[in-house]
């Protein structure tokens, strides 16, 4: 059984990479600040993700279309102050990479404030930013299933590739986007099948949020893990309550991704 401990060294891509070749699963946790990012790697989080989510848990937005590059660069500062060993990921915001240039004068402020790679939502149409951005050395997390940045597009935060065109077309974008070079791939909200033939098809680690438990990785916002979301979607899991405080939640969070117990069935779409 894994009982959490200290990150020893820091996490690098190849790290990740050799724990998908060894089916060893990582944690990734969607933080915004110093202290929690200090504890995530007292907890052995292997990386943390400051998503663009902080628009609704830390700024009160409803939904993360307002958030700005100004803002990502604050709480990335400041999780990269708190945290020396986990990876570090740093969402680029709506419309900050809607062309391949573009892209690349954003990614390189995300990473110049503490970044290790970024993140983008979005399908095969990003197969030439992934290139431009992978070949100059900015490693890139791509996003697909439910991607809120297109949350008016898709009609609301639902779960994705559920008939069979949009199943093919997902695993599709994933496909390409292995092939134009990026290096990690969350899947958010997809059926769990979908999600592991996806797994199974791409070299790069996949990270699950709403996907299933055959992902390389799991990640939760830490709102959600420790209750402070109003209306927590269904695939996330309050850890506060069981743990009793908040190194315990975090650390409950990482026993059971770990042991492979998180997420079970009545946290998966089928
Ligand atoms: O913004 C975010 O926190 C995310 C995760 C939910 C994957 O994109």
């Amino acid at each position: 059984m894994y009982a959490p401990t200290a990150l020893e060294k820091p996490v690098t891509i190849q790290t990740l990479r050799k724990m998908k070749a060894d089916g060893e699963k990582f944690i990734t946790v969607a933080l915004y600040d110093a202290p929690m990012a200090a504890m995530a790697e007292k907890t052995g989080v292997e990386a943390v993700l400051i998503g663009d989510s902080l628009g609704m848990t830390v700024l009160g937005y409803d939904s993360t279309i307002p958030v700005t590059m100004e803002q990502m660069i604050y709480h990335v500062e400041a999780v990269a102050r708190g945290n020396k060993k986990s990876l570090i990921m740093g969402d680029m915001p709506f419309m900050t990479y809607a062309t391949p240039e573009q892209a690349l004068t954003n990614a390189t402020r995300i990473m110049q404030a503490g970044a290790h790679m970024v993140k983008i939502e979005g399908g095969a149409w990003l197969g030439e930013t992934v290139r431009m951005l992978t070949d100059r050395g900015i490693p890139v997390c791509a996003h697909l299933g439910l991607t809120p940045q297109s949350v008016h597009k898709l009609g609301g935060y639902r779960v994705q590739g559920r008939d069979q065109d949009q199943a093919g077309e997902i695993f599709d974008d994933a496909a390409t986007l292995d092939e134009a070079g990026a290096d990690l791939l969350v899947l958010e909200c997809v059926p769990a099948h979908l999600a592991k033939r996806i797994t199974d098809a791409v070299s790069m680690p996949t990270i699950g949020i709403g996907a299933g438990r055959d992902t390389d990785a799991q990640v939760l916002v830490i709102n959600d893990i420790l209750g402070l979301t109003e209306q927590p979607p269904k695939f996330s899991k309050n850890f506060l309550i069981e743990a009793g405080d908040i190194p315990g939640a975090l650390r409950k969070y990482a026993e059971d991704v770990k042991n492979g117990t998180f997420p079970d069935d009545a946290h998966t779409f089928q």
